[in-house]
């Protein structure tokens, strides 16, 4: 009886009753922003005390709303017993203000990064990433969206006040165990919460609101659409509006990923119907279709997939009711929305290749994935990017599921998608992208620009936290190579190609000693140089520095 009990709490989740309001993250709106991570308890469900984290909170985190333009100074004060980091997602900021997993903040110690917002109106999010421990910290709880506002944005006459016509939508599964604890790297992510509130209903006024949606799930896609099939119109993506809105009553997000969505309720009052994942509908090989991956025996490494009712089923995400419209309510949704040029394919300055494969057989989907057939090294730079190039990502699938990939730094274009030009929902600006399994590919574009940094390198992965506490993930510099250095007296030797892939030509006037040294100072070479010297720099990626004995340096990229 008892094991029977558990079981079906593993299996179900546990017993609700009845409905809960849905909860909406507190905003703010200041530029001196303070976050305090800290550990809490939250009642998901009546009588289950559950052991939770949050930012201000005992779980998830306000919402940032931020200018375009703004300088804006945050705290992030870490309350917890772990150490952590937070980063913020999608913002285009320097590596050392990106938060990713090499900027660590200590139990009791804060971070105070600065930055102005550079990023156009969007939807965007802050999260920890701590390496290994990514999926811990957010399944307990911290994440929080980051709203961006801009002036193109303001002449729209889009719904903007936050809590009344525009509502955060956090979009999370999570797993518990048989005592009421959320579960970490699981396959029974069984309980849907909508800003952390399960069986969620609310209230929506009775004109045009619109929906800021992000999926925060560990793993979970999600196919989004109303229980009525009334139509809605996407205006944005992850970092920002779409040229203009596209009318569809389907819409697939991926973990990481952001929709900005309105919902034209001007005629609707009265009526009641449910946000949904209709996820009898996704595709197999991707995470919450009824088969998560493709191929023979691609499945059997699941174990626990198959009996998580949330997989290859529709379920409920929120209770909507439509109630009377506010004062001076907007009615209607503009044709056209952002003005922008994508990036062309013709600028590209080189293209990489990225292929993911699983670590064990051909067909496993248990993971560990690999990109280019390696792990996650934190000392190793995989690529470095020269400041202001335009790059082409080739990401290549070999695996049986679909991953979702994210790149810090940069909002890219999608070329192709299995050689097929993006709908017109994929036309915007993202920074996670599904790679289709079995072979699918995707190509993107973006340019690197404004920060560098020799030694702190931004990380893209697979934004599904299993894989990527698991090591799909890898780290680039973008650096200036021309950035100027010392130059004591005038250098009698040249170097060249810079950057290059580590085979160089020394050009010395007169006899020197070279000390070729990598960012964090150590010796990797001496070069007895006299006339032209040719020399092969079998080193990683990344920054080095060129020095002779007056002291005259010079930096070096190799890609
Ligand atoms: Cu949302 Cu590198 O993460
Ligand atoms: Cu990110
Ligand atoms: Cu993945």
């Amino acid at each position: 009886m008892k094991f029977t009990l558990a079981l079906l709490v593993l299996l179900f989740g546990f017993f609700s009753i009845g409905q809960n309001p849905l909860n909406i993250p507190t905003a703010i709106t200041n530029t001196a922003i303070n976050l305090t991570l800290q550990e809490g308890t939250t009642q998901f469900y009546n009588g289950v005390t559950t052991n939770t984290m949050g930012a201000n909170g005992s779980l998830l985190g306000p919402t940032v709303i931020m200018n375009q333009g703004d300088n804006v100074s945050i705290t992030v004060d870490n309350q917890l017993t772990d150490s952590t980091t937070i980063h913020w997602h999608g913002l285009h900021v320097s590596p050392e203000n990106d938060g990713g997993p090499h900027t660590v903040i200590q139990p009791n110690d804060s971070w105070n990064p600065q930055f102005e917002v550079l990023d156009k109106a969007g939807t965007y999010w802050y999260h920890p990433h701590l390496h290994m421990q990514t999926d811990k910290h957010v399944s307990k709880g911290i994440a929080g969206m980051i709203l961006v506002r801009d002036s193109e944005e303001a002449g729209l006459n889009l719904p903007m006040d936050y809590g009344v016509d525009e509502f955060p939508l956090v979009l999370q599964t999570k797993g518990f165990d048989a005592n009421g604890q959320i579960l970490v790297h699981t396959d029974l992510d069984t309980s849907v919460m909508v800003n952390g509130t399960v069986d969620a209903v609310t209230d929506f006024p009775a004109q045009v609101v619109r929906l800021r949606v992000l999926n925060g799930s560990s793993q979970r896609v999600m196919e989004l659409g109303f229980s009525d099939n009334r139509s809605f119109s996407l205006i944005g993506t992850d970092g920002g509006l779409l040229s203009a809105p596209v009318n569809m009553t389907r819409y697939r997000i991926a973990p990481g990923q952001r929709a900005d969505i309105l919902v034209d309720l001007t005629t609707s009052q009265g009526d009641n119907f449910q946000l949904m994942s209709f996820a009898s509908e996704l595709p197999n090989a991707l995470y919450g279709a009824s088969q998560p991956g493709m191929g023979p025996g691609a499945t059997g490494s699941l174990p626990d997939y198959t009996s998580n009712p949330l997989n290859g089923n529709d379920y409920q995400l929120l209770d909507i009711n439509v109630t009377a419209a506010t004062a001076n309510p907007i009615q209607t949704i503009p044709s056209s929305l952002a003005s922008f040029t994508p990036i062309q394919e013709a600028d590209a300055d080189v293209t990489r290749t990225l292929t993911f494969t699983s670590a064990g057989q051909m067909g496993d989907l248990s993971g560990p994935f690999l990109i280019n057939g390696s792990s996650f090294d934190m000392n190793t730079i995989n690529y470095t990017i020269p400041l202001n190039n335009t790059e082409i990502w080739s990401l290549t699938n070999q695996t049986p599921i679909g991953h979702p990939f994210h790149i810090h730094d940069v909002q890219f274009f999608i070329l192709d998608i299995n050689g097929n030009p993006p709908p017109p929902e994929l036309q915007g600006y993202n920074d996670v992208v599904m790679v289709p399994a079995g072979m699918g590919n995707v190509r993107f574009i973006a340019k690197f620009t404004e920060h560098t940094s020799d030694t702190v390198p931004y990380m893209y992965h697979c934004h599904m936290l299993t894989h990527e506490d698991d090591g799909m993930m890898g780290q680039f510099l973008v650096t200036d190579p021309n950035a100027s250095l010392e130059t004591i007296e005038g250098p009698t030797w040249n170097i060249y190609p810079n950057p290059s892939s580590g085979s160089l030509t020394i050009d010395v006037e007169k006899k020197s000693t070279l000390n070729i040294t990598d960012a964090s100072g150590k010796l990797i070479r001496t070069v007895e140089a006299e006339g032209v010297v040719n020399i092969d720099l079998n080193a990683q990626p990344g920054v080095y520095f060129i020095t002779d004995e007056n002291g005259n340096s010079r930096k070096l990229v190799l890609y």
